[in-house]
């Protein structure tokens, strides 16, 4: 990413969150404290922001990102919740757990933050700066942790600084996260709850609330697999996020590196090569990074039996969209 020249800390405040907002509603990416760890925000209907939270981060992969919402009313207009997911997300939203259920089409989510999946990931937070960030700026926010990608995670605006200090313009101080683990991700889809990433909020919990709720304990829940009925009776089996999700690839064989088109192949264009459709025409690898699911999806969707991809450079997010492509071109 493009380096700036300094990253500005301000404490929690009307004067920091109008401008953080006015960050975010322009496509920028802002850092703020959240009862988990903070978070490196930005407008998860804008793919251009999105492409800059991977790249600021440095993110290898394009892992899908937690979107964040004000409440139940917000979420259910990206995603489609059964009779678990609401269940569990009255209990505990807001607050620390995060409900990955089906998608929504046309909820406005670019699909870069989803990774270009038909699953999303939705938390509502209890903190006060990141509510306010959302009400502020009016939008759902897709927020990883604010750190490089792979350093540990920032629970303080100090941690933040030192991480992404000169890679992102604002840090929302609000002092040390109240939680400071990453929150319980549940994945809620198809009639059976999975536990994807153990934090704040416990399995136990989860449980009683499934049970007191909705009627169903833990072992009648279709899908969920226990490999340690012994102690407490139940048990979840967690599965790597990254793992679990079966990243977007197109059904076409595709070919990386590609110059020009052959006859049966569908262009995806970068820079001097312009192809049916180009990732970025200016060259440009944040933009390609933002629009690369969109073409894959069009080219999938086209008349040729295959698809080619231009050469795209490594350097910054570049990196991330070449092994994407890398893992799309790869045999099936
Ligand atoms: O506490 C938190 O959740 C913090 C704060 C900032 O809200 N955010 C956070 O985000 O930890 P991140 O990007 O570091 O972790 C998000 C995890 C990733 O492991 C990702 O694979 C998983 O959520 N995830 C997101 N969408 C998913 C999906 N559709 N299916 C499965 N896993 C998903
Ligand atoms: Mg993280």
């Amino acid at each position: 990413p493009g380096m700036i020249n300094s990253t500005r800390t301000l404490a929690f405040g009307d004067a920091a969150i109008a401008e953080a907002a006015t960050l975010i509603k322009s496509g920028g990416i802002v850092a703020v404290a959240t009862e988990t760890v903070y978070g490196l925000a930005g407008d998860a209907t804008e793919p251009t922001a999105v492409a800059e939270i991977y790249a600021a981060k440095g993110r290898p992969t394009f892992n899908p990102l937690i979107v964040h919402v004000l409440d139940l009313h917000m979420a259910r207009r990206l995603g489609e919740f059964d009779r678990r997911a609401e269940a569990l997300a009255e209990m505990f939203w807001p607050g620390p757990l995060t409900l990955v259920v089906p998608r929504r089409a046309g909820a406005g989510v670019a699909s870069i933050a989803t990774a270009g999946l038909d699953t999303i990931a939705i938390r509502v937070p209890a903190h006060r700066a990141m509510r306010a960030l959302i009400e502020a700026s009016g939008r759902p926010l897709a927020a990883p942790s604010a750190n490089l990608s792979g350093a540990i995670s920032p629970t303080r605006a100090e941690h933040v600084l030192a991480s992404l200090g000169g890679r992102i313009p604002l840090i929302v101080d609000d002092g040390p996260c109240e939680q400071g683990v990453e929150s319980t991700i549940v994945h809620e889809i198809d009639n059976a709850t999975r536990v994807l990433r153990h934090g704040p909020v416990s399995v136990n919990a989860l449980l009683a609330t499934i049970q007191a709720r909705v009627g169903e304990t833990w072992r009648d829940i279709p899908g969920v697999e226990r490999f340690d009925p012994g102690l407490s009776g139940f048990e979840t089996r967690i599965e790597a996020p990254g793992q679990l999700a079966s990243h977007y690839a197109p059904s076409k064989p595709l070919r990386i590196n590609a110059i020009h088109a052959e006859p049966d192949e569908w262009m995806i264009g970068f820079g001097p090569i312009f192809g049916d459709a180009s990732l970025s025409r200016s060259g440009d690898v944040k933009e390609a990074a933002a629009r690369l699911f969109d073409l894959l999806h069009e080219a999938d969707a086209s008349d040729k039996a295959c698809i080619a991809v231009a050469p795209i450079p490594g350097d910054g997010v570049g990196t991330a969209i070449n092994d994407r492509l890398r893992r799309a071109a790869h045999p099936r």
